[in-house]
Formats: structure tokens, C-alpha cells, sequence
């Protein structure tokens, strides 16, 4: 295994040995390909560099105590890859060759899957994005479709521990009718400027609302949001956030563990009720959110007084971890044993 500190690993890209590729020309998609470059040569008129013609993915591997290598959920993000290929007008990539994809670009960097013990991760980043030239904005006839992989610790300083958001309505990421449910990089262009100014602030970053009526909550920057009250797990829908296939978990786990599970409009105010919050995604898995503070009314929602992560958060943190890692039966067939 590589000689990393594991332990104090944060989220960034680290070198790894190889990525995986696959060119679509002529109207179709070619084999996979091996290369041990972390760069590309790019015509300067692709469209992925002047209109944005990209998507990308985030999902994970993990080491079990049985020194296995699981990867959680790859044909969830897999389609949600071709949703965003619809979204844009790029050619589609088959389920069946991003899971290959996924598979064989994490065995031949099975070095980098930090041990069990770290607590760390394998992240794993698919792109695909238009590489044929364009003037007018026109989708592309070429596309590339990458998977790299970088070993990571946890996206917010200090792993499982509450963290401040902050409401800021001058700025949104998305619109009802846009692009916030698709992963294109356009979307986190668009977050950058918001995402800076709440990181100077000492926020973990912004918790937007909609943009169209600033009356409904969205999501915590990178990461959809959940709310905990009287048993019931609640968590906003709306046509501007992406879906989130942790959050979809989290709604199964919560369900099973006998809290309600509500899917629906959150409005701002309902933040006042909410006894636990947190933010969940593949990097930020559930970041217990200590408060909110809306900058605009001067006001804050408070969720841990005390600073520590509520007992529910808690709870569904532990039982993802542990159908990830291994240590605990997977009766929903997430996880894909790597062979
Ligand atoms: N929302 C946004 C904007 C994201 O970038 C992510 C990360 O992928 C999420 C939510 C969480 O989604 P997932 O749980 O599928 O990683
Ligand atoms: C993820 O959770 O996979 C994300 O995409 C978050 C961020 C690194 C973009």
C-alpha cells in the first residue's frame, strides 16, 4: 500500500497511478481505455471550454476490516450521469461501461484505497464533457468521458462535527427551471463567489434558498440538506438542488429506523423547528449543521448549543459508514465487491 498519512488526509487531489477513458466519435462510444497521464490535449474550440458542455460525477470506495474494496452505489450515479448528458445535448454514456469504467480504474489504483482504520476514502471523479469544436453554440459531435481517482479524508475540517452555514439571498446557485439538478460544472462556477465570501465569514459554506421566491430552503452548498423533528426525517424537494444519492440512502436508513420520512417544500421559517440539521453528499456523507445564520435578517437557527452532533445525525452517520465500510449487512445491494 502507498505511504500516505492516512489519517490526516484532507479533501485534494493526490496522484494517483492510472485513469480510465473512452473517446465517442462517429456516433459512438469506443473501448475503455488505460492512460498513466493526468493530462488531456484538447482542441481550444471545444465546447466544454467556451459553453460549459460538461458533467461530472462523485462516488466512493472503501477498504473493509475484511480488506475488501466496496464501492457504494455506482449505478445510481451512473444514471445520474445521463441525466446530465441530457441536460447539455452530450452523447450518452451506457450504465454498463461507466460501472466498467468505475471498476477497473479503482483496481488498478487499489494501492491508494486508504486502510480500514483511517476512516479515508477513494474518491472517485468521472467527467464527461464535449471535445469537438464548435464557434456557434452547438453541442458538440466528440465527447471524452474520464475517470480519475484520488484518495480523501473528510470534506469539512475535522471529519464528524457540527459546522455554521450562513443565508445569504444576494446570491443563488441555480434556478427552478435551470440546470441545479443536473452536476455540470456551470453550477459550481456559479457557487464559487458565494461559497468565498462564507468561507471568509468562518462559514462551512452557503445554504441557499430558492431563487425564484427566496421563501423555501434548497441546499447547503455542495451538499442537499435534512432536517430532523419529532421522529421525522424532512428534506426539501425542489426542481433547482441535484438530487442526492446520499440523501436518497439516508431517506431508506432513516425509514427503517422508524423516523417518518418527509420529501416536500421546506419553507426558511420551518429552520426554527428543526431540533437537529445536517448536510449530506458523497464528500460531505452528514455534516451535522451546529447554525444557521441568516445574514439578511440578522437572525440565527440554532441546532447544537452544546456544539456536539444530534443523536439522530449521529445514528444515520453510523449505519451509512458501516454498510459502506462492510461491517454491517447491505440488504439494498448498494455496494459492488470489488473482485
Ligand atoms: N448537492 C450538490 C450541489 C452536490 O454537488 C452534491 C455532491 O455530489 C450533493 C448535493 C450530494 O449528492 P450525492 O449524495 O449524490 O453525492
Ligand atoms: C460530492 O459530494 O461528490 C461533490 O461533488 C461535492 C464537491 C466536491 C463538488
Amino acid at each position: 500500500m502507498e505511504n500516505i498519512d492516512w489519517k490526516n488526509l484532507g479533501f485534494g487531489y493526490r496522484k494517483t497511478d492510472y485513469n480510465i477513458r473512452c473517446y465517442y466519435r462517429n456516433g459512438a462510444w469506443g473501448e475503455l481505455e488505460e492512460s498513466s497521464s493526468e493530462f488531456i490535449n484538447l482542441h481550444m474550440a471545444a465546447t466544454t471550454l467556451h459553453y460549459g458542455q460538461e458533467a461530472f460525477e462523485g462516488l466512493k470506495a472503501f477498504r473493509g476490516r475484511d480488506g475488501k474494496i466496496r464501492i457504494f452505489r455506482m449505478d445510481e450515479n451512473a444514471r445520474r450521469l445521463q441525466d446530465s448528458c441530457d441536460g447539455t445535448l452530450m452523447a450518452r454514456l451506457p450504465v454498463e461501461k461507466f460501472q466498467e469504467a468505475v471498476k477497473r480504474v479503482v483496481k488498478l489504483n487499489e494501492r491508494f484505497v486508504p486502510p480500514y482504520e483511517s476512516g479515508a476514502s477513494l474518491y472517485i471523479r468521472p467527467i464527461l464533457f464535449g471535445t469537438g469544436p464548435q464557434v456557434g453554440v452547438k453541442p458538440a459531435e466528440e465527447y471524452l468521458f474520464i475517470v480519475f481517482v484520488t484518495p480523501v479524508g473528510p470534506y469539512f475540517k475535522g471529519g464528524f462535527q457540527t459546522t455554521p452555514f450562513v443565508i445569504m439571498r444576494e446570491y443563488d446557485r441555480s434556478a427552478p427551471l435551470g440546470m441545479g439538478k443536473y452536476k455540470v460544472g456551470g453550477n459550481y462556477a456559479a457557487s464559487l463567489v458565494a461559497g468565498e465570501r462564507a468561507h471568509q465569514l468562518g462559514y462551512s459554506n452557503i445554504f441557499y434558498l430558492d431563487a425564484k421566491e427566496k421563501k423555501y430552503i434548497d441546499e447547503c452548498g455542495a451538499a442537499n440538506f435534512f432536517g430532523i423533528r419529532n421522529n421525522t426525517y424532512i428534506t426539501p424537494k425542489s426542481s433547482s438542488i441535484l438530487p442526492s444519492i446520499t440523501n436518497k440512502s439516508l431517506m431508506v436508513l432513516a425509514e427503517e429506523m422508524g423516523l417518518k420520512v418527509e420529501q416536500r417544500p421546506v419553507p426558511v421559517e420551518e429552520l426554527s423547528t428543526f431540533e437537529e440539521a445536517g448536510a449530506c453528499g458523497t464528500a460531505a456523507v452528514i455534516s451535522p449543521i451546529e447554525r444557521i445564520d441568516d445574514y439578511d435578517e440578522n437572525k440565527t437557527y440554532l441546532f447544537s448549543p452544546d456544539g456536539k452532533p444530534g443523536a439522530i445525525c449521529e445514528k444515520l452517520y453510523k449505519k451509512l459508514r458501516a454498510i459502506q465500510y462492510g461491517d454491517e449487512p447491505d440488504p439494498h445491494g448498494w455496494i459492488t465487491v470489488l473482485e
